[in-house]
């Protein structure tokens, strides 16, 4: 039966003349097909497992080899993945955009949760990490690398792309946009529409602003809501 679909479906793609509804075509239902590249999901076990199956959810379009897709959750929603290259790996969550090129890597750990974020891994080598318990809100933006090349007098490259890396437990705002080579540290918040242009190595403080800078130390965030927090306060006394 899996044959007879992969045939049918190969068969309709080949039926399609305007590359970009090719693509859309090939993004939707042709990547559980590609045996250059991977899609696996990350069972609670920590174990992996190729999927073979079109997932709703998901739009992953490979137009090079040895890339891997993981996902935690088979219900997985509004995520559009592009591997615009080779030997790259992007762990998802949900409500994901993400475009990498080849040796790029994007991973959010599963306790951590996104409402809506685009990931650029635009130029090869460049990485993101989101550590455990994040909250990323919508309108997130992170840019490991420029996309464009800038150059010094002599023609030297002076924007390589650079790694970032959200620690634990840190809160991104709605609107925030971070650049390449930022280092968020633990507990940390950052307030809506902020640019975060420098790494932060202080825990516990919240940073806003454009460039973003430290407006309050020695401060901590919880994910519920302020009556759901002081309600849960409350029962534990
Ligand atoms: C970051 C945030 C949570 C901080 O709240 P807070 O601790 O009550 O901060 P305050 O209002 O006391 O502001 C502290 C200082 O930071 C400044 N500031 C706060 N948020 C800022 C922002 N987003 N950009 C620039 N400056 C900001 C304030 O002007 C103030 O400056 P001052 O000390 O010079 O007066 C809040 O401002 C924010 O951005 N909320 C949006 C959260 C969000 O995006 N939620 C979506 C759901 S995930």
């Amino acid at each position: 039966m899996y044959r007879l679909k992969q045939v049918l479906m190969k068969f309709v793609y080949c039926l399609i003349l305007s590359k970009k509804k090719k693509d859309k075509f090939k993004s939707k239902y042709l990547y559980v097909m590609n045996p250059d590249n991977k899609i696996l999901q990350i069972l609670p076990d920590g174990r992996e497992e190729v999927l073979k199956h079109r997932i709703k959810g998901l739009q992953v379009l490979f137009e090079g080899k040895n890339n891997v897709l993981k996902i935690y959750d088979e219900k997985v929603k509004n995520v559009k993945v592009t591997f615009h290259g080779d030997n790259s790996t992007a762990v998802v969550r949900d409500n994901t955009i993400c475009s990498l090129r080849s040796n790029c890597f994007y991973s959010i750990d599963k306790t951590s949760y996104t409402n809506d974020v685009k990931i650029w891994l635009d130029d090869d080598n460049a990485q993101v990490k989101i550590g455990k318990n994040c909250a990323i809100s919508w309108d997130i933006e992170f840019m490991a690398a420029d996309c464009h090349t800038i150059l010094d007098e002599a023609g030297n490259i002076c924007n390589m792309p650079k790694p970032i890396e959200i620690k634990d437990h840190v809160w991104i705002g709605c609107g925030v946009k971070i650049c390449k080579g930022v280092t968020i540290a633990e507990n940390n918040i950052i307030g809506m529409g902020s640019v975060v242009t420098k790494s932060f190595s202080e825990t516990n403080c919240v940073i806003a602003g454009n460039p973003a800078k430290i407006v309050k130390h020695n401060v901590n965030w919880d994910v519920k809501m302020i009556k759901d927090y002081v309600a849960s306060y409350s029962q534990k006394k």
